[in-house]
C-alpha cells in the first residue's frame, strides 16, 4: 500500500462503519482491518469521518460574463475546491454561434490542463445549433467524454438563450446519444417586462433583481422544460433549482416515472430574498435569485426526503468593484456568487446539526453527481475507485471569511458563516492536496475526467 488511513469512520450513501482504508496507485485498494502497513504512509483518522471527495457539477471558472470574467481561474477555482473537499469540478464551456462543441471544450481544456489542482470535467452550453451541425456533433462529443449539454432559457441579450424548438432538438438528440440536457430555467420575457417597469419607476436597488425574477418567473420555465422533456421522453437535469412551484412540478414528473433530476445550491438553502435588502445586497445577486422562505423550506424538505438529487454550487464569483457597477442599477451587477470551497463544509455542518444524515450528504454531493454524469471511477469509497478522499473532523469549528478561503475573489457571501465540523485533509487519487488550512497540491495535477452517460 502507498497510503493507509486508519481508525476512521467511512461514510457511504447507505452506511457508516469503522475500518482502515488502503490506497495503491491512486485507487482504493483495500477496506478492512489489519491492513499491511509496510512502506505505507499512515494517516490516523481516529475520531474523524472518511468521506468520498465531493463532485461539484456546476462551476463557471474564468467565465466571460456580465461584461467581465468570473474571478476564479482554473487554478484558483480548483485550489479552492481542493481546500473545501471537492475533488472533481465540472465547468461549463460556452459554445458560440459558428463554433463546434469539441472545439469549444478543447479550448477550455487547454486552459485548464496546466492549472487544474483537482480533477475536472466539462458540460457544454449550447447557444446556437449552427444549422444542425451541432446536433450532428453530439455523438463525437459523447465519445470525447462530454455527456451533458446545457441550454439557457434566459440571457437573451447575452446571446446565450435558446428558443423552445432548439431546446426540443437538443433534448431529442441528447436522448438519442445517451447524453443529458441541463437547463437554466427562467422566463426571459417576464424578466424584461419587470425590469423595464422597475427602471422606469426609478427602482434600481438589488431588491428589484429579485422582484424582476421572482418565484413565478422560474416556475414557468421549470414547468416548460419539464413539459418538453416529458413530451419527447428525454432525460432532463434542472440546474440551481430555487423555487417551490418548479420543484413540485419536477417531483411530480419524477413520481410519474420520468427521467428528471434536480440540483439545488447551498446559497438557496442558506439565504432568502431578504439578502437583497441588505446594504451589500448586490454581492448576493445571482440568477435565479434567492427566493422566499416558503421556497427555501420546500428545498430543505426535498433535500431531506430524497427528491433533490444533487447539491452543487454554481460557483461564479466577481470582485467587489465589479459588483459595484450595479450600485445604482441592479441590471449592471454581474450575476454570480462564490461557493466551491463552501459546498461540502456547509452540507456536512448541516448534517452535524442533525438536519440530514452524513450519508445523505455523500449521496447529494458525490455519489449522485458521479452516477448522473457518468464518472465511473468516482463518487464512492469502494475498492477500485479513485482514492478521492476527505478526512473530516466533526468537532472542528470554523468561521468562513474571505481571509481563510483559497480563491482569488475579494469578498464572499459566506463571510461570518459558522460551521460545526470541517475538512482537515483532501486527497485526489491518493495525493494530499489540502492539509489543515493549507493548499498543498500542485497546479496541473488535476486530470480530465472522460465521462460516459448515466450509470
Ligand atoms: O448568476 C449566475 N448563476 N451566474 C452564472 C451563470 C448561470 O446562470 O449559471
Ligand atoms: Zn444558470
Ligand atoms: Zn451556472
Amino acid at each position: 500500500m502507498d497510503l493507509i488511513i486508519k481508525n476512521g469512520t467511512i461514510v457511504t450513501p447507505t452506511e457508516s462503519f469503522q475500518a482502515d482504508l488502503g490506497v495503491k496507485d491512486g485507487k482504493v485498494a483495500m477496506i478492512g482491518t489489519e491492513l499491511s502497513m509496510e512502506g505505507a504512509k499512515i494517516v490516523d483518522a481516529s475520531g474523524m469521518l472518511v468521506l468520498p471527495g465531493a463532485i461539484d457539477v456546476h462551476t463557471h471558472l474564468a467565465m466571460p460574463f456580465g461584461g467581465t470574467v468570473s474571478a476564479d481561474s482554473y487554478l484558483s477555482g480548483t485550489r479552492a475546491a481542493a481546500c473545501g473537499g471537492v475533488t472533481t469540478v465540472f465547468d461549463y464551456p460556452m459554445q458560440r454561434k459558428g463554433r463546434g462543441i469539441i472545439e469549444t471544450v478543447e479550448a477550455r481544456k487547454q486552459l485548464c490542463d496546466p492549472e487544474a489542482c483537482v480533477d475536472y470535467a466539462f458540460h457544454c452550453c449550447i447557444t446556437d445549433l449552427n444549422d444542425g451541425a451541432i446536433l450532428d456533433e453530439f455523438e463525437a462529443a459523447v465519445a470525447f467524454g462530454v455527456t451533458s449539454f446545457k441550454c439557457f432559457l434566459v440571457y437573451k441579450k447575452e446571446g446565450m438563450m435558446v428558443d423552445d424548438a432548439t431546446l426540443v432538438k437538443v433534448l431529442q438528440k441528447a436522448k438519442e446519444t445517451g447524453a443529458m440536457t441541463n437547463i437554466h430555467a427562467e422566463n426571459p420575457d417576464l424578466i424584461d417586462l419587470n425590469v423595464e417597469k422597475f427602471l422606469k419607476e426609478g427602482k434600481t436597488s438589488p431588491w428589484y433583481h429579485y422582484l424582476s425574477r421572482p418565484e413565478y418567473v422560474e416556475a414557468e420555465a421549470d414547468k416548460r422544460a419539464i413539459h418538453w422533456a416529458k413530451s419527447v421522453e428525454a432525460p432532463l437535469y434542472l440546474v440551481h433549482m430555487a423555487d417551490k412551484e418548479g420543484l413540485e412540478a419536477a417531483v411530480a414528473a419524477k413520481r410519474d416515472g420520468y427521467d428528471i433530476y434536480v440540483e439545488t445550491c447551498p446559497q438557496y438553502l442558506e439565504y432568502t430574498c431578504d439578502v437583497y435588502k441588505r446594504e451589500d445586497g448586490r454581492n448576493f445577486v445571482c440568477s435565479p435569485p434567492m427566493k422566499g422562505k416558503e421556497s427555501q423550506d420546500a428545498l430543505w424538505k426535498a433535500i431531506q426526503n430524497g427528491t433533490i438529487d444533487t447539491v452543487a454550487t454554481d460557483h461564479c464569483p466577481f470582485q467587489s468593484y465589479e459588483k459595484d457597477w450595479g450600485k445604482d442599477d441592479f441590471t449592471k451587477i454581474p450575476n454570480g456568487c462564490a461557493g466551491v470551497e463552501n459546498l461540502y463544509p456547509y452540507m456536512l455542518s448541516a448534517a452535524n446539526e442533525g438536519k440530514l444524515s452524513f450519508n445523505r450528504v455523500v449521496e447529494l454531493c458525490s455519489f449522485n453527481p458521479a452516477k448522473i454524469f457518468g464518472c465511473t471511477s468516482k463518487g464512492s469509497i469502494s475498492v477500485g475507485k479513485d482514492a478521492d478522499l476527505v478526512i473530516y473532523d466533526p468537532n472542528k469549528d470554523f468561521i468562513v471569511s474571505v481571509n481563510n478561503m483559497h480563491s482569488d475573489y475579494d469578498h464572499t457571501i459566506w463571510e461570518g458563516k459558522k460551521l460545526h465540523g470541517y475538512p482537515v485533509q483532501t486527497f485526489v487519487r491518493g495525493r494530499l492536496v489540502y492539509d489543515n488550512g493549507d493548499f498543498v497540491g500542485e497546479p496541473g495535477y488535476g486530470q480530465y475526467v472522460k465521462r460516459v452517460g448515466r450509470i
